[in-house]
């Protein structure tokens, strides 16, 4: 029987573009025999702002149903992929708030040893998502995580040509997310299962 794996994906979403991704890699790793909760950072912006993009306020409508993340999700998972749409090339303030209260699981050795790996949106194809997806992966470094990254090691991310991580280029929200996009979400839900499993066995068998 194969070594049971926990996969948290915790994401951002302003506007629905990463939340699809996050449920498709979510139901990507659900078939690849993994274990997900599917969680989604808390709002940080003023109702005001949310209602004055109906995009906006219909995501928060359509993902209201999804539990908001907490620190027992990042306990419970072997392996976390994060989602974040790009901030000026960055990753959101509301990922990062999340990330941001979990200082004390790292001062006590709780977020190391597991497997990571994140994904993006952006308007624009160079407006930010390698320097956003490695932003956030500094963070990893720092949690003494283990950083799965698809590169490419699957011929269709030479279609996609993001080795850092599933990314999609939704300019105004006109864009929607399609076959290129769910493709990278299922090779990269995959691999981090893989990973997952074969480091968890692995050091089980050594302990
Ligand atoms: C404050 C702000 C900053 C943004 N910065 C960038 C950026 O640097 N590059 C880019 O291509 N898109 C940028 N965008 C567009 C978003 O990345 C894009 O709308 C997002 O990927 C859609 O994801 P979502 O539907 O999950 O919210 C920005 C949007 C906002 C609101």
């Amino acid at each position: 029987m194969p070594t049971p794996v926990n996969v948290a994906v915790i994401y951002y979403s302003s506007t629905g573009t990463v939340a699809t991704i996050a449920k498709a890699i979510a139901g990507d790793a659900e078939r690849a025999g993994a274990q997900v909760r599917l969680r989604r950072a808390a709002e940080l912006a003023p109702q005001a702002a949310i209602d004055s993009n109906p995009a906006w306020a219909e995501n928060v409508r359509a993902t209201a149903d999804i539990p908001e993340v907490s620190p027992d999700d990042m306990a419970w998972a072997d392996a976390v992929i994060f989602g974040s749409p790009t901030r000026y090339g960055n990753v959101t303030a509301q990922l990062k708030q999340f990330i941001d209260t979990l200082g004390g699981m790292w001062q006590a050795g709780q977020l190391a040893d597991k497997v990571y790996s994140g994904f993006t949106s952006s308007a624009t194809a160079h407006g930010g998502q390698e320097s956003t997806l490695l932003a956030l992966y500094n963070t990893i470094h720092h949690f003494g995580g283990i950083l799965v990254a698809p590169g490419y090691t699957d011929p269709t991310k030479f279609v996609d040509g993001n080795p850092y991580g599933t990314s999609h280029v939704a300019g105004q929200g006109d864009i929607p997310v399609g076959e290129q996009t769910l493709t990278a979400a299922r090779v990269q839900a995959e691999r981090v299962v893989k990973f997952t499993r074969a480091i968890k066995a692995g050091l089980a068998a050594e302990s």
